[in-house]
């Protein structure tokens, strides 16, 4: 999609600069942020549940396109419910309680498709600015070319890749539902001089209108809730207009 369809055939799924939806094709390659040009292009679509699903933001090209999305969101789902399952016993709650609490089988799967090209000057460009993921969590495939990097004890390292393997971020719902016990990672990408990354995640999300908060078992006199409870999109609003939570 990214490197053989014809420019105008992406600009018919580019995401509507008016519209409140995420979804569709975008570029970063002219923007400039914190001085640096941004070198990433992008395409989001849901995955998941059905009723959620618009294919119009599926690209038509490669023709494998839809059957190879739909094998993967079917594989995810069972990926991610063991992971909310060990999320939960990890807190000492019932297996089932942590994804209850995120949303059960309304869970979104946001599918963000990340397509960095070679970059003449990877010192002037950024690939993805360091960020926490809103989502719950997400999983993540990259491809073999080095770029994301994780922030832990003051330092930034390099994720390395690991043939077949998913990389599964904390993302900041999972952070308030746990009332901080597990942390949303902090993350960024830089670009290559000679090699394309791409990257694959799929970020677990509620419901718009899905309120989380701290989970109520979590919370006694010693654990006062260190997070607000509230709907997902006045979150999302919050963040993405940098207003406090
Ligand atoms: C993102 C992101 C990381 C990557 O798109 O939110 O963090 O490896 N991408 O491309
Ligand atoms: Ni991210």
């Amino acid at each position: 999609f990214f490197e053989e369809v014809p420019q105008e055939e992406k600009e018919l799924i580019a995401k509507n600069p008016g519209s409140q939806s995420i979804e569709g094709y975008g570029t970063s390659l002219q923007k400039e942020v914190e001085g640096k040009k941004g070198w990433v292009d992008h395409l989001f679509h849901k995955i998941w549940p059905p009723s959620e699903i618009n294919y119009r933001y599926w690209p038509k090209n490669p023709p494998s396109y839809r059957e190879a999305n739909e094998e993967y969101s079917k594989r995810l789902r069972e990926v991610s419910d063991r992971i909310f399952k060990s999320l939960s016993l990890g807190l000492g709650l019932e297996a089932h309680e942590m994804k209850e609490a995120a949303g059960g089988e309304d869970i979104v799967h946001l599918l963000k498709i990340n397509y960095y090209p070679p970059c003449p000057r990877p010192d002037l460009a950024l690939g993805v600015v360091a960020h926490t993921d809103m989502s719950h969590i997400t999983i993540l495939v990259p491809n073999e070319v080095q770029g994301l990097q994780v922030f832990k004890d003051e330092h930034w390292y390099d994720v390395k890749y690991i043939p077949n393997a998913l990389i599964v971020h904390i993302g900041d719902q999972v952070e308030i539902l746990s009332n901080g016990k597990y942390k949303g990672v902090y993350h960024r990408t830089t670009v290559n001089k000679d090699k394309t990354r791409m990257s694959w995640p799929v970020f677990l999300e509620p419901p718009s209108d899905h309120e989380v908060g701290p989970i109520p078992k979590l919370i006694n006199e010693a654990n006062p809730p260190k997070f607000k409870t509230k709907k997902y999109k006045d979150y999302v609003y919050c963040k993405l207009n940098k207003l406090p939570q």
